[in-house]
């Protein structure tokens, strides 16, 4: 008898695994991560579609070489190449690519756009970054995490910075995951209460929780690992300048990072501002992970993709 969790169509935002979906999932990436040979080829001639609106370096690259490596077709899609631009509908798009293509990834503006493509698709629709989720970044800061400390539960993660789509993320990934999420943004700029609330009432059955506060030395204070991005995230630009202002205690910086546990780690989602949300020293330093977390990114993507795709979850066909 298998206890496997219904297979995930979409993967809009991180909650749709639930806590036995994540688990199923990281052990897999593990797996791609430890054995790349045996997920080689494992979907011959699919195709993923990949639409950016926005720019990509890690997104982009990790989704279309863990594509080919499953044996897939990646094809990149930029907005002035799609009739998306010239007023062909979000809907007509999906329906049109669905009967082309194995599973489609976009990065957009609204949640409501992955929405409506997920709604109009007969395949698997991926968000790879929207204003209010980055669930794909969330796979890879999870897997680090685990990585480094073994397990989830009872780990300490503080995120210093803005209430933004990654940090919305994280806190459905302590929700599922188990752990303790301590969240620190300047007034004004907290996390969307609705998806805190939500993934609050996830967190019950896991033991998960997540604080929020205007204070980064008492979040930081004892954490396992510190997590920071950028003040202004793409499509804020013009408010920059009052971000710097409203942000300027909310640096990680060697000062803070001592706060910590002795053993903590520091992660970023990359893009980084250096000087800015973190200090070179801290980047640079011995307790920064960021690099492996860039990399966690191809193996969440490639078991998220060959999941999605054959709805083997557990990965029993590999
Ligand atoms: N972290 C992340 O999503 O990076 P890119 O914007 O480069 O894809
Ligand atoms: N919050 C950032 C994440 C970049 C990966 C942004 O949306 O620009």
């Amino acid at each position: 008898m298998t206890t496997d969790p219904a297979p995930v169509r979409h993967f809009l935002t991180l909650d749709v695994l639930g806590p036995e979906g994540l688990r199923l999932l990281l052990g897999l990436a593990h797996r791609a991560k430890r054995e790349p040979a045996a997920f080689r080829g494992a979907l011959p001639g699919g195709r993923v579609g990949m639409i950016f609106d926005k720019p990509s370096t890690r997104t982009r690259v990790s989704l279309e070489t863990a594509s080919w490596g499953l044996g897939m077709l990646p094809i990149v899609l930029r907005p002035d190449e799609l009739q998306l631009g010239r007023g062909e509908t979000i809907a007509d798009t999906a329906r049109v690519l669905s009967r082309y293509l194995s599973a489609i990834a976009v990065r957009t503006f609204a949640q409501a756009t992955v929405e409506e493509l997920a709604a109009n698709a007969s395949i698997p629709v991926v968000n790879a970054l929207t204003d209010e989720h980055h669930p794909l970044q969330a796979l890879a800061d999870v897997m680090t995490l685990e990585e480094e400390f073994g397990t989830l539960a009872g780990c300490r993660l503080a995120y210093v910075g803005d209430g933004d789509n990654v940090c919305h993320s994280l806190a459905q990934a302590a929700a599922l995951g188990g752990f303790r999420l301590a969240i620190a943004t300047p007034v004004g700029y907290e996390p969307d209460p609705r998806i805190i609330e939500a993934a609050r009432e996830l967190a019950v059955a896991t033991g998960g929780e997540i604080e929020l506060s205007h204070d980064p030395l008492a979040a930081v204070e004892g954490a396992d690992a510190v997590y920071t991005d950028v003040w202004t995230s793409m499509g804020r630009e013009a408010e920059q300048a009052a971000r710097r202002e409203a942000f300027r205690d909310f640096r990680v910086d060697a000062s803070l990072m001592a706060r910590a546990a002795r053993h903590a780690i520091f992660l970023h989602c990359l893009p980084a501002h250096r000087g800015e949300e973190v200090t070179n020293a801290v980047i640079d330093g011995g307790q920064s992970r960021v690099w492996d977390q860039a990399e966690n990114r191809l193996h969440t993507e490639l078991a998220l993709l060959y999941t999605l795709i054959t709805g083997d979850a557990a990965g029993d066909r590999i």
